[in-house]
């Protein structure tokens, strides 16, 4: 006799395939890669999360799995097999090699560019359509290197440029001036990396100029 349990879990209709609305993917599952993972399903960014790396590690996508009680995003998949990231809308790139302390980010170009080779033709084979976000360094390098390979419009090809950078020196400013961080306007120009400069003279606090 089947028990209570081989009842409830018999086998339901086969789930039919929908095509999501709303899929990103997170390509590269390191640090960088599971900090925007966790981003995109706090702020309830997605309807599908998908996760692509070299490696298999399935324990990472079942620890966010496991966590659904908490939020918005119903599907959550990962896989080393690029199928898994059909029909994305979105896709960052944060796979690569990252840098040592102390030394320059552009000592990884050559590294990240043979890892990008493969990785980008497969993002463009199962979702044509997406817009790229490139993460990983050298980042603005990278990302006109993702323009070549994957033929996609300029605007489908966006870099993450010096916004960490930018949200650093947000935070800096305000905690010397003690003030809020929403209270101040700043930016960070040139190439992510060594070489980019602080904008003094766009400093803002609540409208006013810091040189004022
Ligand atoms: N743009 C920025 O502001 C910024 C900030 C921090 C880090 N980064 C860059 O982001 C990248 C990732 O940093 P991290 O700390 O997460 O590194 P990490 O070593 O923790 O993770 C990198 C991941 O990429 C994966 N990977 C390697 N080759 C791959 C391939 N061919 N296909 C798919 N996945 C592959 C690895 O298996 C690993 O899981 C680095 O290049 C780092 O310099 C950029």
């Amino acid at each position: 006799m089947a028990t209570l349990k081989e009842k409830l879990m018999a086998p339901g209709a086969e789930e039919e395939a929908t095509i999501p609305n709303n899929k990103i993917t997170v390509a590269g599952i390191g640090q960088v890669g599971m900090a925007c993972a966790i981003s995109i399903l706090e702020k309830s960014l997605a309807d599908e999360l998908a996760l692509i790396d070299v490696l298999e590690d399935k324990g990472k996508m079942m620890d966010l799995q496991h966590e659904s009680l908490f939020l918005q995003t119903p599907k959550i998949v990962a896989d080393k097999d690029y199928s898994v990231i059909a029909n994305s809308k979105i896709i960052a790139v944060t796979a690569g090699v990252h840098q040592q302390e102390r030394k320059s980010c552009l000592n990884l170009v050559q590294r990240n560019f043979n890892v990008f080779k493969f990785v980008i033709p497969q993002i463009v084979k199962y979702s044509p359509d997406c817009i790229i976000i490139v993460v990983s360094n050298p980042v603005d390098i990278l990302m006109y290197v993702t323009r070549k390979l994957s033929g996609l419009p300029k605007h489908h090809v966006i870099g993450s440029g010096c916004n960490l950078d930018s949200a650093r020196f947000h935070y800096l400013i305000p905690e010397k001036l003690v003030i809020h961080s929403s209270s101040c306007h700043r930016w960070i120009l040139g190439e992510h990396g060594d070489s980019n400069v602080a904008a003094w003279s766009g400093v803002n606090v609540a409208g006013i100029s810091l040189r004022n």
